[in-house]
């Protein structure tokens, strides 16, 4: 179908006067005595295109004024007569599309972000879903492009796996066999299944990643990853999006400085394609948003030993819910309290007790800690975690043992470590969550098309 975006029609001069068709859904209309107003929306732009229906020409408006319903419209763009300035459309004829009914869900109200998650298929037609789903294209785009131009290789790893890469059990089992299947052991049941063994979807990427690290030297993931946690939090979905890069010969203050690059990177493309988007979250979402992100590409990220960060918890004057306990993992509160309250800023916490730690994590020369870091950011918390990886085959079998593993399923990732071994590591990094922090959506659930949680597929 010949039409213009309205995005086109609203951004480039060479529209003006012109005739030109376009094509939209009508987001609000306005019926007065001699002229009736649409507002069409064709999903290209944040802003409408005011369509000014002369009512001598269109004696009855009234079937194109239905919102919801999608018009077909040629006419000429003029600049607007209202005091808003810009350009308008006068229209020569109208054909609706698609007639919507006067029980449509959207109305002209502003709706809560609670109610448009009863309606996730029509809550992208939202100007917030449009400006989220803008964001996050855009800033998918910026990671490719960040590792690209690096020569990251980007890799694919498969979503069924045998191994569980975080070992924290929160993995979806995969199979074939009917609810009912008799078996008398887990063996005799997994030997019946579609792969001979057990498989789940995999929790991350990393292990695999890690191969190709050891062929590739820099590489990264950006898929899908699942996980079967049962916390019912505004910063978790049990699918969510992963982006994992890998480097050979990497310690970890050389992932640290490649976190803090690419997030800058990534966070100053966004505020150069979206302004719109971005002007959008600062008025509805969070006042100040432009001058964070601002900020954030100039400013060092803090960096603090969990073990200082454990006294300065200890020390601050404010009732945590959980009390900050060497030993014990850091709770939201404490995330936040650290980026929020003491830094202002993205902070990365680093050299976290082993125990609390995976198994694949660099062990530190004090026996206790592991070389790992998250980067914890204001109005989110933990945004990304990675680490130095245990390079050392006989430190990496004692903590796999300490953890009661199984070796049989890691006996490739294993290998890495007995055929010219290097220091290595990498990072996660929670898409949704940089979504969040970038567009001060404080939902996960509005960072992704239809949220996968527990008890519930939107
Ligand atoms: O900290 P995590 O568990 O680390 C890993 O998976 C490593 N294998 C990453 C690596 O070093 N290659 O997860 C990484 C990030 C978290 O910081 C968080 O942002 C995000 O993934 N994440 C989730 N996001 C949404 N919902 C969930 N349930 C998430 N679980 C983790
Ligand atoms: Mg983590």
């Amino acid at each position: 179908m010949k039409h213009t975006d309205i995005y086109d029609v609203l951004n480039d001069a060479s529209y003006l006067n012109a005739s030109t068709t376009v094509c939209g859904w009508v987001r609000t209309s306005r019926d007065s005595k001699n002229v009736a107003f649409i507002e069409l929306n064709d999903g290209t732009s944040q802003k409408h295109l005011q369509v000014v229906l002369d009512k001598e020409k269109f004696v009855d408006p009234s079937p194109y004024l239905k919102l919801g319903s999608s018009l077909r419209v040629v006419g000429t763009i003029i600049s607007s007569q209202g005091r808003n300035g810009g350009v308008e459309m006068a229209p020569e004829t109208i054909e609706v599309l698609g007639d919507c009914p006067a029980d449509y869900p959207l109305q002209k109200k502003r709706h809560t972000l609670e109610f448009l998650r009863t309606i996730p298929h029509l809550r992208l037609r939202t100007n917030t879903f449009n400006a989220v789903f803008h964001v996050r294209s855009v800033l998918a785009a910026a990671i490719h492009e960040y590792f690209q131009s690096r020569r990251f290789v980007y890799v694919h790893t498969p979503l069924i796996t045998a191994s569980d890469c975080e070992g924290a059990g929160e993995m979806f089992r995969v199979t074939t066999r009917p609810w009912n299947a008799s078996a008398s052991s887990e063996k005799e049941y997994y030997d019946a299944d579609f792969f001979g063994q057990k498989a789940g979807l995999s929790v991350s990427g990393q292990l695999e990643g890690e191969m190709c690290a050891m062929a590739f030297g820099k590489i990264y993931t950006f898929g899908p990853s699942f996980r079967a946690e049962a916390s019912n939090t505004p910063r978790h979905v049990a699918e969510f999006w992963h982006v994992e890069p890998e480097v050979a010969f990497a310690e970890l203050p050389d992932v640290i400085e490649l976190v803090e690059d690419m997030i800058k990177n990534v966070v100053s493309a966004a505020m150069e394609k979206c302004p719109a988007e971005l002007a959008f979250f600062e008025k509805n979402f969070e006042s100040g948003l432009l001058d964070k992100l601002h900020n954030l590409v100039g400013e060092k990220f803090g960096v603090v030993t969990y073990t200082e960060a454990i006294e300065i918890l200890k020390k601050a004057d404010v009732h945590f819910q959980y009390p900050a306990e060497w030993g014990a993992d850091l709770q939201t509160e404490h995330e936040r309290y650290l980026s929020e309250v003491v830094f202002h800023r993205p902070v990365f916490v680093t050299d976290y007790p082993k125990e609390i730690k995976s198994f694949y994590m660099k062990q530190n020369a004090d026996g206790k800690t592991v070389a790992a870091t998250d980067l914890l950011a204001p109005g989110v918390g933990e945004i990304i975690g990675g680490s130095e990886r245990e390079a050392d085959l006989d430190k990496l079998l004692t903590a796999m043992k300490e953890r009661n593993m199984t070796t049989e399923e890691y006996e490739d990732y294993i290998d890495l470590r007995r055929f010219g071994s290097v220091p290595h590591g990498g990072f996660g990094l929670g898409f949704e969550r940089l979504i969040m922090y970038v567009t001060g959506i404080d939902n996960i659930r509005d960072a992704i098309l239809f949220p996968r949680v527990v008890n519930k597929i939107f």
